[in-house]
């Protein structure tokens, strides 16, 4: 949530107090040089101690709530028929309004049921925009991913309010050239992560809805920030502004013949669900749940965590949950916009995004600009970002480089976890490494897996950069605390 200073400034305010805390801490910029090499610059090989604050990702590093503690700790350890799944359907037909209800152990296993039950060789999957592990489970089942957003989508910097809308021409251009037969499903991605955590519009919603149901098309949402993506609507729609959080999430989730969620991010807890009103295609992917997950009643989560999802999805349309990371980011947007940062706009859910296309414009995209803006961050600052550009894409069937739409340093922002300061911090140091950028060089890859070459693929910076850059920060900031 916001509130506004008698000088009317909009600040984010925590609506809750902290009663548990970790400590963290800041290691010298020598020893943070020495962390990333040992990483190969790429910051998901950093260890989590030698980290000041980490931005990685919003994923399964929400700060829970006291009752969503006190809800693990009277989880029903059966195998089968436990108690704690029965909360965990309730809150389900409650806040999203679905009768059936399968569990997964995260977000991405949700994906791999849904391909390998409705994806064949050859299919079209249309989609607003890919997700990583969407792309890799869709593909890996011979499917192939298009992506129909808008004209305005990938603009960096833009002030159209739903950058995650599906463009219904497009669509429908797709129906009439590969007709509906080879389209099993259309994926819509609330709070759209790889366009920089962008909002779909109802209307848009409905829209595709509609194109779905005339042409006999399965409509699957990724509803893993939908109450993010129902904040940004309330904020953004005139007649969304005296609807509850709670009201627009189950508007939303009306319209999805199955809706997929990792529960790692808005529900602040662990695990996934896949939701679905439609009997008959519950009984289609009920049968593989137990050999790929685990049993119906908790399908690779711990008890635990199927109670801590019960409760978390309760509380993600309260709109001080639902508020607590957009009103950080747009904080962090628009500073770092003022500052002449080249840095996605309107600020949406999920983190603050920085183009390194115009950061490193002398970095060529073969030298992967997001990577090396991501390694510079933690080098200055003990910040850890995430690249979100060509490394997160892999090579296609002839080894070719794919260059990705946006190359982008993510920001994540984990719910309740970090605070102004903190955010102010990383500001100040995005702001410096802006001032030294003719310092940051690219990367070129040491080793080089063949799938999902991001998480675990290592690099070297070109010309040794890293160190020139440490050496030039320790002789501006000398001891930093
Ligand atoms: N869909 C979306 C939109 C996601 O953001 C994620 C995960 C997944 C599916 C997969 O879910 O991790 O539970 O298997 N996003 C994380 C991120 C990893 O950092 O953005 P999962």
């Amino acid at each position: 949530m916001k509130v506004r200073l008698s000088n009317g400034e909009e600040i984010p305010i925590e609506m809750h107090k902290i009663r548990i805390v970790q400590s963290v801490r800041l290691i010298p910029a020598s020893d943070r040089l020495k962390a990333i090499e040992k990483a190969g610059y790429n910051t998901f090989l950093l260890r989590s101690r030698d980290i000041f604050i980490d931005l990685l990702t919003d994923s399964g590093t929400n700060a829970m709530s006291d009752n969503q503690l006190g809800a693990m700790m009277v989880a029903d350890d059966a195998y089968a028929g436990g108690e704690s799944f029965y909360k965990l359907a309730e809150a389900v037909k409650d806040i999203l309004g679905f009768d059936y209800v399968l569990p997964t152990h995260q977000g991405r296993a949700a994906e791999h049921l849904i391909a390998k039950v409705f994806i064949k060789p050859g299919d079209i999957i249309p989609m607003n925009y890919h997700f990583t592990t969407t792309k890799a489970h869709f593909e890996l089942a011979g499917g192939e991913v298009v992506e129909i957003y808008t004209d305005e989508a990938l603009k960096v910097k833009s002030d159209y309010l739903f950058k995650g809308n599906i463009d219904i021409d497009k669509l429908r251009e797709l129906i009439k050239k590969h007709g509906s037969e080879k389209i099993p499903l259309v994926r819509i991605e609330a709070t759209t992560n790889l366009i920089g955590g962008q909002p779909f519009s109802l209307d848009n919603l409905k829209e595709l809805r509609k194109v779905c149901d005339e042409h006999n098309i399965l409509l699957v949402m990724d509803g893993t920030l939908i109450a993010e993506n129902s904040y940004l609507l309330q904020q953004r729609i005139e007649e969304f502004k005296n609807r509850s959080i709670a009201e627009i999430v189950k508007e939303t989730a009306r319209y999805p013949d199955i809706l997929y969620i990792s529960g790692r991010k808005d529900s602040s807890s662990k695990g996934g669900i896949i939701a679905t009103n439609r009997k008959d295609l519950y009984e289609k992917i009920k049968p593989w749940l137990p050999l790929y997950e685990g049993f119906l009643t908790y399908g690779g989560m711990s008890n635990r965590e199927v109670e801590a999802m019960a409760v978390g999805l309760r509380e993600m349309v309260d709109p001080a949950v639902a508020g607590s990371t957009i009103e950080q980011i747009r904080y962090f947007v628009t500073k770092v916009d003022k500052m002449g940062i080249p840095v996605v706009t309107p600020p949406g859910g999920l983190a603050c995004h920085i183009d390194a296309i115009q950061f490193l414009p002398h970095v060529s995209r073969t030298e992967y600009p997001a990577g090396a803006l991501v390694a510079a961050l933690y080098i200055a600052s003990g910040v850890r970002a995430m690249e979100r550009g060509t490394i997160s894409m892999d090579r296609d069937k002839e080894g070719n480089e794919v260059f990705a739409d946006l190359e982008l340093a993510r920001l994540a922002i984990p719910r309740r976890v970090y605070t102004i300061s903190h955010i102010d911090y990383t500001i100040d140091r995005i702001g410096w490494l802006y001032n030294h950028r003719d310092l940051i060089k690219g990367l070129k890859f040491v080793e080089e897996p063949p799938v999902l070459r991001f998480f675990f693929g290592t690099l070297e910076p070109l010309e040794n950069w890293g160190k020139k850059l440490c050496e030039a920060f320790q002789s501006d900031f000398g001891p930093e605390l």
